[in-house]
């Protein structure tokens, strides 16, 4: 939406305005001459966040909507409390990432519900601590599909959509564990190697379309789930002290980075890996 403001609006300024917000175009004239300000609103997108019912995937939510977007929530768990957060225009759908018929409704509903579907935060995934040898071929199936299969799923659903709306934004979490290895998580590490070589590819596979796809990679993030699995038996602290800034990382800590990546003039930033993890892994 541009917004024009007539030279009645605002008295003349000259030159060295320093207090332009965001998507503001701001024209001025030779000193001594009204300026002609025009705001320009960033447009209102459709945001798909999986796993949304809590811990990051929540926090992104939150952070979307409040960007004005339209967000729709995909869970297998109850949203409720992420609804309450992320206000009225939020839309929670249970649908199971691993579902081909269920992502593939979910899809359609979006784009009937709002009419289009511009950004996509492939968030759902799992990580349970298993020791490698004890690690089932059902284990490794079922990490491997949340992770990868799901991520695959839920793009190839929305990418019909991005397409037609010439703009797109695929923003895929991965983990710090791709630069560390821990060695209880080789399972989920190779899936997140997975997903970032997925956006990589895809990356190039969309990039003619004006869509980009970039990965976000949380360090040790102190959900509940990580408090209960990864971050349980100290491992919050022994992580803690491989970081350069020395706190636990919160969710809050990622979205700036989810932000910048969605953000209208970042159409340039795509295929890259953003690792936000207070610098456990400086890769
Ligand atoms: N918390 C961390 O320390 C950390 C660090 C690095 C990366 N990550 C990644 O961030 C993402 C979120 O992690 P989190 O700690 O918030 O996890 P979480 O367990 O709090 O949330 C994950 C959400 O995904 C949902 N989910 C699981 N399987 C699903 C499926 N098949 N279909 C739909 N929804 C499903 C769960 O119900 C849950 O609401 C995951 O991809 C995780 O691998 C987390």
């Amino acid at each position: 939406m541009l917004v024009t403001k007539g030279e009645d609006d605002q008295p003349p300024r000259g030159y060295g305005k320093t207090d332009v917000s965001l998507g503001e175009t701001v024209t001025l004239s030779k000193p001594g001459r009204t300026p002609t300000l025009r705001f320009m609103t960033p447009p209102s997108r459709v945001a798909v966040v999986t796993g949304a019912a809590r811990g990051l995937g929540r926090e992104f939510a939150i952070t979307l909507a409040g960007l004005g977007h339209h967000v729709c929530g995909w869970d297998v768990d109850d949203q409720t409390e992420t609804m309450a957060l992320a206000g009225e225009k939020y839309l929670p759908l249970e649908v199971d990432v691993t579902d081909p018929a269920a992502v593939q409704a979910a899809a359609d509903l979006v784009v009937k519900e709002f009419g289009g579907w511009h950004i996509v935060v492939n968030n759902a995934g799992i990580y349970p601590p298993i020791a490698f040898e004890e690690t089932t071929v059902d284990d490794w199936r079922l990490i491997m599909r949340v992770n990868l299969e799901g991520p695959f799923l839920v793009t190839q659903a929305a990418l019909p959509h991005l397409r037609a709306a010439g703009w797109g934004r695929i923003v895929n979490i991965v983990s710090a564990v791709v630069f560390l290895g821990p060695p209880e998580l080789v399972a989920y590490t190779a899936s997140k190697a997975g997903l970032v070589g997925f956006t990589r590819a895809l990356a190039n596979a969309v990039g003619a379309d004006g869509i980009t796809v970039n990965a976000i990679s949380p360090g040790l993030t102190s959900t509940e789930t990580a408090a209960r699995t990864t971050g349980a038996g100290g491992g919050f602290d022994r992580v803690r002290a491989m970081q350069a800034v020395p706190r636990t990382e919160r969710p809050a800590d990622l979205a700036s980075t989810l932000r910048y990546v969605c953000d209208e003039g970042s159409g340039f930033l795509t295929g890259q890996t953003l690792n936000v993890d207070g610098g456990s892994a400086l890769h």
